[in-house]
């Protein structure tokens, strides 16, 4: 294929040390060449770079060209010519569906979603509502029998070419890059990328100082290796893509009891506030990304999801719902209420959370005796114009 080309303008820019390969092609906006070149990675810190560069100019030329090699059932999706196939169960068809969702060009049948901690809970309900769409699906855990078993149903759904469970712990970088691989090889991109390993531990913020590390290195660094590894080659795809993380009220409104639960949490916040900003200002980034916040949601974190769900929680599939409208909304916050807590107290209480630091109160006035009657009074007051408004 490549002999074929050397008639277009083109420049080798990377060595083939590996057989692996796969191509990444970026569309090109004013003043910035397309580029189309396939790739190659074995080292943990290895970006997946273009092997050749070829001219925006040429890029229509190429296309067709891609097209006319192509098999009709590609084709036939009207998607980029380099983009993975799908390779379909005959007897699935995602249904359900509005005609809108199936235009996301990213929740989209045939692209691939990859989650973390999806052995349970919201990762679980996230891989399954993903496969019901058509995307191909990647799961890891650390819990490698539950994941196993969640693995065989999403197979069930998608046949196996479409599912990759691959045991990974967040928290070790080359256990993750491993991960990465896997699937670039398997099938080339990656669509969505789902941050959703998580843990909570009660405690205080002097005293254990094991389970504190233990907590941000799963909540925090296993995001951070996460991004560190997926988001170089996600942004030297030619599809848009995106990152979800997943943080927790918790991590802005900071209530007592978890330390250093709301603390990883807000770091996931800063952090995720960070890369939509720095996705934004790349100049020719196709990948966004969106800060997740679940209400209660009834889960192995919340309580154990083997016993009954309370009343005032959701489902991990109402969340995922929730979460996928959401995100096809374009939306950067995804602040998901429960049966418990409505959108309008949630945005209120941030609100006062906010206030403490602008108005001069002391921490977490919220939960201060002094403040408690006119906290009452701000939310009584708050949730009547609100509803008023609305
Ligand atoms: N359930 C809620 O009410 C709620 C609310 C806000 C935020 N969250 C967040 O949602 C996410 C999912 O949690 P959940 O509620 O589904 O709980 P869960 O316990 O059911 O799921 C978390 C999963 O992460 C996995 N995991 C833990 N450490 C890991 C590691 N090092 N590497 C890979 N996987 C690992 C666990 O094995 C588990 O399967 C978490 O980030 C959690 O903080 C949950």
């Amino acid at each position: 294929m490549v002999a074929s080309f050397c008639f277009l303008e083109m420049r080798s820019v990377m060595t083939r040390e590996t057989p692996r390969r796969h191509v990444h092609c970026r569309f090109g906006r004013p003043n910035h060449d397309t580029i189309c070149g396939e790739t190659a990675a074995t080292a943990p810190d290895t970006v997946y770079k273009p092997d050749i560069i070829i001219y925006n100019s040429h890029f229509f030329f190429l296309q067709s060209y891609l097209r006319s090699i192509m098999p009709m059932s590609d084709r036939s999706r009207g998607a980029s010519p380099l983009r993975p196939a799908f390779v379909g169960t005959p007897s699935y068809k995602p249904d359900g569906l509005s005609v809108a969702d199936h235009l996301h060009p990213v929740i989209n049948a045939g692209r691939v979603a990859v989650i973390t901690g999806a052995a349970s809970g919201i990762g679980k309900a996230a891989a399954l509502e993903f496969a019901k769409i058509g995307m191909k699906v990647a799961i890891t855990d650390v819990n490698e029998e539950k994941l196993q078993e969640v693995g065989k149903g999403l197979i069930e759904t998608l046949g196996e070419a479409n599912v990759l469970v691959i045991p990974t712990d967040v928290s070790k970088v080359e256990e993750v890059v491993h991960f990465r691989d896997r699937i670039y090889e398997a099938w080339g991109e990656v669509a969505v990328l789902m941050n959703n390993a998580g843990i909570a531990d009660r405690g205080t913020s002097w005293t254990g100082i094991e389970s504190w590390r233990k907590v941000f290195d799963v909540n925090l660094f296993g995001i951070v290796n996460v991004q560190q590894t997926f988001v170089p080659s996600m942004i030297h795809q030619e599809n848009q893509a995106m990152v979800i993380n997943t943080g927790s009220k918790q991590g802005i409104t900071n209530p007592p009891g978890n330390a250093a639960y709301n603390a990883s949490k807000a770091a996931v916040k800063s952090l995720t506030e960070g890369l939509s900003h720095e996705l934004r200002e790349l100049p020719y980034s196709n990948v966004t990304a969106h800060l997740f916040i679940p209400g209660w949601t009834h889960t192995g974190i919340t309580g154990s999801d083997a016993s009954e769900k309370p009343p005032g929680a959701w489902t991990p599939q109402e969340t995922v719902l929730y979460m996928l409208d959401h995100i096809r909304a374009g939306e950067f916050y995804i602040l998901c209420p429960d049966n418990e807590t409505r959108k309008e107290v949630d945005m209120l209480r941030i609100m006062w959370g906010a206030a403490d630091i602008a108005e001069g109160r002391p921490a977490l006035s919220r939960w201060h005796h002094q403040y408690q009657a006119l906290f009452k009074e701000f939310m009584r007051d708050g949730l009547e114009r609100l509803d008023a408004a609305s």
